[in-house]
């Protein structure tokens, strides 16, 4: 797949580092100046690019947004169209202190993102890994491989999605509609919290334990 990813940070730079080494054809775009940009494509290799964010998203056929919340409104419209795209947002819309999230409950991120991008298939998806886990040996936590949620409107979307899920070696848990972002959303924030709580480096992700056969 041609994949965009807008917000080459920890997250869009690990996953984007994910992909092309499973065969996609990524863009990096961000703020930063293009320069930078194409040392960190060269640095990842696989025939990474960099590109200023409206031709890479003309070019491509998934979008990953991996900016912080408070610059969404500013990416999503250096991104100009997503219409027909397959959005992935793996936003946690905490404040900037990480203290809280900025909303949830009734709406989440992808929902606001949703309304923000008209005709984008939004899918909301690996929110809840803590960008350590990328440093893993194959992103594999104790060994496990871990829980990669997704949920989404548009099953075509979706199956694109549990798709890149596993291509960067996670597994993928259905969570339902959009509206299941308000649950993913706030499962992040739980994680921020429970880093906290530990005091630990966050080498830690959520994961789903299911039993392969029933128990009885
Ligand atoms: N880090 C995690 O463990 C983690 C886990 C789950 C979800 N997330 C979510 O993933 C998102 C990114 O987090 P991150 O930790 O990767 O942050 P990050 O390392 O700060 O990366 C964000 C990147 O987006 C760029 N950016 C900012 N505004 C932009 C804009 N308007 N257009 C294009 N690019 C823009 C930033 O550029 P500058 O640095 O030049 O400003 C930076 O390169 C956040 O929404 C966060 O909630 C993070």
């Amino acid at each position: 797949m041609k994949i965009a990813v807008i917000g080459a940070g920890r997250m869009g730079a690990a996953l984007g580092r994910l992909w092309a080494k499973a065969g996609h054809a990524v863009v990096l775009c961000d703020v930063r100046p293009i320069e930078e940009l194409e040392a960190l494509a060269r640095e990842i290799g696989h025939g990474t690019r960099a590109a200023h964010a409206q031709e890479a998203v003309a070019d491509s056929d998934v979008i990953l947004l991996a900016v912080p919340w408070a610059s969404i409104r500013d990416a999503l419209a250096r991104c100009g169209s997503l219409a027909g795209k397959v959005v992935i947002d793996v936003i946690n819309p905490h404040k900037s202190d990480f203290s809280d999230l900025e909303i949830g409950f009734t709406t989440s991120a992808s929902e606001e993102i949703a309304k923000l991008a008209p005709g984008a298939k939004v899918c909301k998806a690996l929110n809840t890994l803590p960008s350590p886990v990328f440093n893993l040996p194959e992103c594999k936590v104790s060994g496990m491989k871990v829980s990669g949620f997704y949920c989404g409107d548009d099953e075509q979307a979706k199956q694109i999605v549990a798709q890149l899920v596993s291509d960067a070696g996670f597994d993928p848990v259905d969570c339902g509609p959009l509206s299941s972002a308000r649950y993913l959303e706030a499962a992040g924030m739980l994680l921020i919290r429970i880093v906290v709580a530990l005091k630990a480096s966050p080498e830690l992700a959520l994961t789903l334990v299911r039993q392969d056969k029933p128990c009885c």
